[in-house]
């Protein structure tokens, strides 16, 4: 069978070949073995593929952070799962035809939900809810700000946000963005840019906002905590722009701003297993009624892996690439 795999550290469109591996075989006890059908390529995958993550592999070695697929066969003493379910992937190593692992290895799903959706569950639709509900308590009507508003992450924060009533400001890199994220619940959507916090006041009424959500970095983070009201906190979980935070300390020694970092695979190793297996099972009802949803704009076999890559690393994209892994 077919697998995507890291030969060397390097530029992704160049080191990410696909490769042919021995069948997993059959699931042995409390086992499954599981067909791939959609996996989404990260951001966290191009930073571990050009070794800038919080770990550099050993190469080679195979890839893939998320990704779902469908139950082809199961072993014996499982009972959780059955042939033909839907299945959401905990392992790192998805972007591969067929995955035999341990049962607890695999969040079940339910029927209805779309599977290419589903592979976009595991990273970015829990961070948004773990974003949303972990630092600050947040009701109908309070505000929060982000950027990167366009990004997975952020189209997830929206449509979370809107259903429970909390209001978003929403920044952008180009106005073509304004109006499509306010079609999907945003409340505010600006452009970064000079003069923010004065812009957002303006948009909010100088509303407070409570929560400031940072994937950039660089000026970036500054400009976003400008914005949060005294008192706040605000929350890093990416550096797209390759950049360090640079924030005004102002902020934290005269307006009591509370900064701190988000990274999911800590957050999630604090958990306990029905813990997570829960959590998945509510977001995964928010892909069923549609309260979620990320737009693709484009799916690659595991042979066209070094297109998917270069596209993946494009700016202003129109929506998640995605690997299809057995067509
Ligand atoms: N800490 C965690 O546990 C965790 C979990 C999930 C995701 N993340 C991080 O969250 C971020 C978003 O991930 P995603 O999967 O949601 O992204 P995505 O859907 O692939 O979208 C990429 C986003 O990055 C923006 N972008 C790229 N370069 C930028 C720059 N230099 N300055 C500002 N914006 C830039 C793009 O804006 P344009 O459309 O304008 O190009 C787009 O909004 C990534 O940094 C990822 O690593 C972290």
């Amino acid at each position: 069978m077919k697998s995507a795999q890291l030969s060397a550290i390097g530029p992704a469109e160049d080191v990410v070949k696909c490769i042919d591996v021995t069948d997993p075989g059959a699931p042995g006890e409390g086992e499954v073995l599981v067909d791939m059908v959609a996996c989404s390529i990260n951001p966290a995958d191009i930073l571990l593929i050009e070794g800038n993550y919080a770990v550099v592999p050993e190469t080679p070695c195979p890839l893939g952070i998320e990704g779902a697929g469908t139950v082809a066969a199961v072993g014996s003493g499982v009972s959780n799962l059955k042939v033909g379910d839907k299945v959401m992937s905990l392992a790192r190593t998805n972007w591969v035809q067929q995955i035999r692992d341990r049962a607890e290895a695999f969040i079940r799903l339910p029927a209805e939900v779309d599977l290419a959706q589903a592979a976009m569950l595991k990273v970015n639709v829990a961070t948004a809810h773990l974003m949303l509900t972990t630092y600050v308590s947040l009701s109908a009507g309070d505000w929060l700000i982000q950027n990167a508003a366009n990004s997975g992450v952020g189209v997830d924060l929206i449509r979370l946000a809107h259903a429970n009533g909390v209001r978003t400001v929403n920044i952008v890199r180009r106005d073509a963005l304004i109006q499509p994220l306010k079609e999907l619940g945003a409340d505010v959507v600006v452009v970064d840019g000079p003069d923010l916090a004065a812009r957002v006041a303006k948009e909010t009424g100088g509303a407070p906002i409570k929560l400031g959500i940072d994937a950039v970095g660089g000026s970036a983070i500054g400009r976003l905590i400008d914005c949060v009201g005294d008192g706040g906190t605000a929350i890093n979980y990416g550096l797209l722009s390759g950049k360090s935070c640079e924030i005004n300390a102002f902020n934290f020694v005269f307006r009591d701003i509370t900064l701190t970092g988000f990274w999911l695979a800590k957050l999630l190793g604090s958990m306990s297993f029905d813990q997570i297996q829960a959590m998945y099972a509510e977001l995964a009802g928010r892909l069923v009624d549609g309260t979620i949803h990320v737009d693709i704009e484009a799916s690659y076999p595991l042979d066209k892996i070094s297109d998917a890559m270069a596209h993946a690393k494009r700016e202003s994209r129109g929506g998640k690439v995605q690997l299809r892994p057995n067509g």
